[in-house]
């Protein structure tokens, strides 16, 4: 899985399905599904939620996981991506997940070693697994936890994604994802963080600048980080952000008291949203974690099955 614009219902539908499946199984059948698989992970940027919940996954289905970070491997002395991937399939590497900050860095590794590649985050451009355990997140709460998923399912949904547009492969990953099934995408932000080329996205998505107003059409309200290490000279004032961007229970009351809120971590509490709405009872962001290992599951299994191209 590179990226979510290879989905459609019906394969959404199939991975959904197979992460309720998966997770119910007893662990010792489970464990047997993937048995002496080998599967590398291959991270070069910093991941807590993403790396863990497919290590996870991986090591639930019974595969072997080798775990390659760009801070203590050859990659610190000048090796490519292409050579890495290379040598982690002569290892015997059969799937390879991969983070990178360049965006199609996994295109090319899949090109490369010939191996199912799993975009675990390309630069600014998508998450996929993140998106569909957002999208997994949403259907448990608006949507009775379904599974089959079509064109509509999400119809009258507006998600309404806010924060650092910019630099986020999670928003851009889910709006390409969740207009597909219906839902409509409200991106949210100042100009220095959502340029207004971001109405590039697609069907689907709009904008809104004005927070409150943004807050008052959403069921879901999806937070994102700034960026920090991504924004390389460009000058925001955070105090000015916080006042007109930042959730706090006191909005939430006046303008989104039913809203689901979400976000896809590290959540940096008191500037994107405050830790009382973090903690609070309209937040599941702790779920999106706890959806991240089935899909993941799912996810992985697909990629084993798909097998080696050649
Ligand atoms: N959501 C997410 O990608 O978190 P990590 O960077 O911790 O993996």
């Amino acid at each position: 899985l590179l990226s979510v614009t290879s989905l459609t219902p019906e394969s959404v539908s199939h991975i959904l399905t197979r992460a309720t499946a998966l997770e119910h199984e007893d662990p010792l059948e489970r464990a047997k599904r993937l048995a002496k698989r080998r599967i590398a992970l291959l991270f070069y940027e910093s991941s807590t939620r993403t790396r863990t919940s497919f290590e996870l996954a991986a090591k639930g289905l019974g595969a072997d996981t080798t775990l390659v970070s760009s801070l203590s491997s050859s990659i610190e002395k000048g090796e490519t991506l292409k050579d890495t991937g290379l040598t982690l399939r002569a290892l015997g590497a059969e799937a390879i997940i991969l983070r990178h900050n360049s965006s199609g860095a996994p295109w090319l590794l899949e090109r490369e070693t010939k191996l199912p590649v799993l975009n675990a985050g390309d630069g600014m451009h998508e998450h996929p697994s993140q998106a569909l355990l957002d999208l997994r997140t949403m259907l448990a709460h608006l949507r009775g936890g379904a599974e089959t998923v079509t064109a509509d399912t999400l119809a009258g949904v507006t998600v309404a994604i806010t924060g650092d547009i910019l630099h986020s492969r999670v928003a851009r990953s889910n709006a390409l994802l969740l207009p597909k099934l219906g839902a409509r995408v409200v991106l949210c932000g100042p100009k220095e963080l959502l340029p207004d080329l971001a109405t590039e996205a697609g069907p689907g998505v709009e904008i809104e600048r004005d927070f409150h107003k943004a807050l008052e059409q959403a069921q879901v309200v999806m937070m994102l980080r700034i960026q920090a290490e991504r924004l390389a000279g460009l000058q925001l004032d955070l105090e000015e952000y916080k006042a007109k961007y930042q959730l706090t229970e006191a909005l939430l009351a006046a303008h989104a008291p039913k809203a689901l809120v979400m976000h896809p971590g590290p959540i940096i509490r008191g500037l994107e949203l405050t830790g009382e709405v973090a903690d609070g009872p309209q937040s599941a962001i702790l779920e999106q974690v706890r959806h991240g290992v089935a899909i993941r599951m799912a996810l992985v299994e697909r990629a084993l099955t798909a097998g080696v191209k050649a």
